[in-house]
């Protein structure tokens, strides 16, 4: 552990580098989160690494992604060499980032000059989701130092829609108040990790052999997801056109026209579904409910075995 250097006026004016246990120090470490979040758990998470990362007088800029027009324009004009430190955070949607990610990814300049971290918040099984990110990072020049993706979120896929509170069961109340804790904990132990000049890049994202992040969903067309999910019905019988599937959806794929009308492939994460306040967009969820239904009953079998 490297202690934090006390704040010193003429240090700070200076910025004379700072030298303790052969670390040298900069004073102030500028970081930068950029996250994606729809229902707000991966956003929890990313203000308490923030706020670790402000620990000792440094700072830590927040940024959310929203929709993917205006992603773009924000990351085309941002100041990037203004931090030596660039986070990423997403939910994992199918064992990967939610697939508008990697155009925003891939659009990122060059970031060679920073050090970098990644984190998710899943519904206990991120698959290969870091390590995707740090794929495409890796082209950007950006040395990543570190990952996460022990922490849960709520998962209120609509999978999932028969159990209380529209959510597996076993994500109800995540991120916990403990999640919380160490994800500051664990932003202010970046502080000393980005500040050292030798800390290793972090290589080991997936180990797991898990077939479904290995061939789940492959490519941006996404034929499989297109496949497998449901399609959007929409009932307009009960549908009000009060616009709220249309803000909610990243990608920007519905259109009110003057009802919602789907026009292009998207991430599948059936927000707008969930979010209608009139239940308008009825999907058939029966083959996909039952699927799910069969895989968590032979996890509990296995878990009773063991
Ligand atoms: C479309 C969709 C797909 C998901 N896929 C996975 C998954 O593959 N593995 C998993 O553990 N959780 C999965 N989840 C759960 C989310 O990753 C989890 O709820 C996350 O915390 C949501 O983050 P947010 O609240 O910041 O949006 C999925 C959720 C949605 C909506
Ligand atoms: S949120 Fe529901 S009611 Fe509102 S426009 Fe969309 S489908 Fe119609
Ligand atoms: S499922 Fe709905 S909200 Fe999600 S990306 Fe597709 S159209 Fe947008």
């Amino acid at each position: 552990m490297v202690a934090e250097p006390k704040y010193s006026f003429w240090r700070e004016a200076f910025k004379v580098p700072w030298t303790m246990y052969g670390i040298d120090i900069k004073y102030k470490l500028n970081s930068v989160i950029f996250y994606f979040s729809q229902q707000g758990s991966t956003k929890k998470i990313a203000e308490k690494i923030a706020e670790g990362l402000r620990h000792g007088g440094h700072t830590c800029d927040l940024v959310r992604f929203t929709k993917i027009s205006k992603d773009l324009e924000l990351i085309k004009y941002f100041e990037f060499k203004r931090y030596q430190l660039i986070g990423f955070g997403t939910p994992v949607y199918y064992f990967h980032p939610p697939y508008h990610l990697f155009e925003i990814f891939e659009a990122l300049p060059d970031l060679s000059h920073a050090k970098g971290f990644l984190f998710c918040t899943s519904g206990g099984n991120p698959g290969a989701t870091l390590f995707k990110i740090k794929q495409v990072l890796d082209k950007k020049g950006l040395k990543i130092i570190d990952g996460c993706d022990r922490w849960k979120g709520l998962d209120q896929h609509r999978c999932y829609s028969h159990f209380p509170q529209s959510a597996l069961p076993s994500s109800v109340g995540h991120p916990t108040e403990d999640e919380l804790k160490q994800a500051k904990e664990w932003g202010s132990a970046l502080i000393a990790k980005a500040l050292a000049p030798n800390t290793p890049e972090k290589t080991d994202f997936w180990s797991k052999d898990n077939k479904w992040a290995e061939g789940g969903w492959k490519g941006r067309s996404a034929p499989f997801m297109e496949k497998w999910f449901p399609d959007f019905y929409l009932n307009k019988d009960k549908c009000t056109q009060c616009g709220e599937c249309a803000e909610r959806c990243p990608v920007e794929a519905i259109v009110l026209n003057p009802y919602p009308t789907w026009v292009k492939d998207c991430d599948r994460c059936y927000l707008c579904d969930l979010y209608c306040p009139e239940q308008a967009i009825e999907c058939d969820w029966s083959k996909q409910i039952a699927f799910m239904d069969a895989i968590l009953e032979r996890a509990k079998k296995k878990k009773r075995l063991k």
